[in-house]
């Protein structure tokens, strides 16, 4: 995909500060640090256009990034980061219900999770909520890079298992330091346009 432009329109953090102006829409679910901000940046070759950190909870609000005038990335804060005040996860609650369970655009979740690892609860927890929420699923399994070659195979089929993955969604594997899985990825979305 030839990324002619791409820009944050809106940090929102209720319904209507959604962009008026809808395009087909693919938010980014996962746990904190595991990778979306990342992700982001090496689809749309940008360095750091969705702020990326190695400290969890960097990203806060439903930050939406319009592509090329006709798709928005929706980069959302992560889930099951231990050091999160009960009340704030009230409200990181609330805010992503009130996207997942109405957002008319909304084609599809990008869910990551590390491929290194078994898939966690949270992981877990969060791909029957959005199937309870009947979204598309594509499953990133990024940090590729960091496992051996002779053990990606194993790690994949493990994580889609533990995922207990609706046969109707696709499993990717990813780096965001090397690229690998990026036109894979691009190719799922554009079948969700
Ligand atoms: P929050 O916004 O806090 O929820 O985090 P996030 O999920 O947006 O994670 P972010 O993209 O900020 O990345 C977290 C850390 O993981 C950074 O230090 C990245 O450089 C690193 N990282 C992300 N993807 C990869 C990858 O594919 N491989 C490797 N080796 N490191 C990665
Ligand atoms: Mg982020």
């Amino acid at each position: 995909m030839k990324i002619n432009q791409a820009e944050i329109v809106i940090s929102a953090v209720s319904e209507k500060q959604y962009p008026e102006e809808q395009y087909p829409e693919f938010a980014l679910a996962g746990r904190s640090n595991v990778g979306k901000s990342s992700l982001i940046n090496k689809l749309i070759n940008r360095k750091n256009l969705a702020r990326t950190s190695s400290k969890p909870g960097k990203t806060q609000t439903l930050n939406f990034y319009l592509i090329n005038e006709s798709l928005y990335f929706v980069d959302v804060p992560g889930y099951g980061y231990a050091q999160v005040s009960k009340q704030e996860r009230a409200k990181w609650g609330g805010m992503m219900e009130e996207y997942f369970k109405n957002r008319e655009p909304l084609r599809a979740v990008i869910l990551i999770t590390d491929l290194r690892h078994e898939p966690t609860d949270d992981d877990v927890q969060m791909y029957d909520y959005l199937k309870f929420f009947e979204l598309p699923v594509i499953v990133i399994g990024t940090k590729k890079d960091k496992i051996p070659k002779t053990k990606q195979d194993k790690h994949i089929k493990r994580s889609k298992k533990v995922l207990d993955m609706d046969p109707d969604d696709i499993f990717i594997p990813f780096s965001a330091e090397t690229g690998d899985g990026k036109d894979a990825v691009w190719s799922a979305i554009k079948s969700f346009i």
